[in-house]
């Protein structure tokens, strides 16, 4: 087939710092999506973008045309309001795992399509995985049935959801082209319009443990995707939120869905709890509930009850023992004093080393394995007080998690405290 244009007048034209015209963009998407532009010729041209930037008016075609490299879904079958959630990825962020539940239990229906992790931040499905008998594809037709039974979701995207985002996105991994605000906003939010929710909160996390690690980057990424949603009709709000130190008292996978069963029983860690509550008003706001309080659907174990439904669903048994690791290792306080600092990377890393993580795609995650945070900013502790908890499989992994913490936390004076929600943009 002869096509339109060729890929490197496109890249030419933003090598040199121009836009690129609207029918180039629908081109060169397409044409991507198809195998017609080469591996090397779209890196090239991620490069470009990465270095030059975007017009508004190009990222919102741009984006409009990942979409458009697949289906958007139809959720007017559904006859509650759709609302989700997405979360640019943090260090103990088990978030959607209360939330989604807790919002369906106040009328509204979340479609959540999610992803696993890769690198030091978890995914909530590999989350989800631990719990035993529980998956995470779905076919279309078991996913709107379960929206309108249960009314929430959590499953894997399917390939026919933006598939230019899925190469690109492995593509901009290997050729260190992830990092540019116009290349991100446009592949988070290609996916979350084409899965079709009519409101959306993005949380956008800030800081050690975040991909943005300052509030004037995460600002702009924010700005970003709340007028991308906007344009598309979508009701997009965005938050700020603190990641220099993990969120809740446990990193991993199975430890992180403990944590959350704890939220969803009326208890559980403060800033767990304040977060799920503020995002869910946000959801509920956005699906036009927002005078229904999600603190009581909390307290009265009506999420809970969302929460087991949601998950037998999805073939998994909600009182299932949780897998654990064969292996603990504790590392004690050094000295008494105040945890002034518990630095969320360093504390990502080292769960990810000991298993809870993974290194490429296709690798297995170990689902007892992670970090126990006995402490938290703020804290006393006594010298030789435990101060985490390391959870492995193999007794080996220890020694790497280790070294990842190795001033990753300091004990002197009491720390400023820091708002967990930095700033609200709409
Ligand atoms: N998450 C995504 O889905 N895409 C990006 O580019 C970065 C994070």
């Amino acid at each position: 087939m002869s096509e339109a244009f060729a890929a490197v007048d496109v890249i030419a034209a933003k090598r040199d710092g121009g836009r690129i015209p609207d029918e180039q963009i629908d081109w060169v998407i397409d044409a991507y999506t198809r195998g017609a532009v080469a591996e090397e010729q779209m890196a090239a041209l991620a490069m470009a973008i990465l270095l030059r930037g975007m017009e508004p008016s190009e990222l919102a075609r741009w984006t409009a045309a990942m979409i458009a490299s697949g289906v958007r879904l139809d959720l007017s079958s559904v006859d509650r309001p759709t609302t989700d959630k997405h979360s640019t990825g943090g260090v103990g962020d088990k978030i959607t795992l209360p939330l989604a539940p807790l919002v369906a239990a106040c009328g509204a229906a979340v479609p959540q399509l999610s992803g696993r992790g890769l690198g030091h931040t978890g995914g909530t499905l590999d989350k989800l995985e631990s719990i035993p008998g529980w998956r995470a594809s779905l076919t279309n037709d078991e996913f709107l049935a379960q929206l309108r039974s249960v009314g929430a979701v959590v499953c894997a995207a399917g390939d026919e959801l933006a598939p230019a985002d899925r190469k690109l996105y492995a593509l901009r991994d290997v050729t260190a082209t992830v990092e540019s605000i116009p290349l991100i906003a446009s592949s988070i939010m290609s996916k979350k319009i084409a899965e079709g929710s009519s409101a959306l909160v993005l949380d956008v996390k800030v800081g050690t443990g975040a991909f943005m690690k300052n509030v004037a980057s995460a600002r702009s990424l924010a700005e970003t995707m709340v007028s991308l949603g906007t344009a598309h009709g979508v009701r997009t709000v965005a938050l700020l939120t603190n990641m220099h130190t993990p969120l809740g008292r446990t990193v991993g996978n199975a430890l992180e869905v403990a944590e959350s069963l704890e939220v969803l029983a009326g208890d559980g860690p403060s800033d767990v709890i304040e977060l799920t509550l503020v995002l869910a008003r946000e959801m509920l706001a956005g699906a036009g509930l927002s005078d229904v309080d999600p603190a009581d659907a909390l307290r009265d174990g009506r999420a809970m009850d969302v929460w087991r439904r949601m998950i037998s669903a999805q073939g998994g048994d909600p009182a299932a023992p949780l897998p654990t690791a064969r292996e603990t290792h504790v590392v004690v306080a050094p000295a008494s004093g105040v945890l002034s600092r518990l630095d969320a990377y360093a504390v990502g890393v080292a769960g990810w080393r000991l298993g809870a993580g993974r290194a490429r795609k296709e690798d297995p995650v170990s689902p007892g394995a992670g970090v126990v945070l006995l402490a938290k900013p703020g804290d006393s502790v006594q010298a030789g007080q435990p101060l985490l908890e390391l959870h492995a499989d193999d007794p080996a992994r220890f020694d790497g998690a280790l070294s990842a913490l190795e001033g990753g936390y300091d004990i002197g004076a009491a720390p400023t405290a820091q708002p967990l929600i930095i700033e609200r943009i709409s």
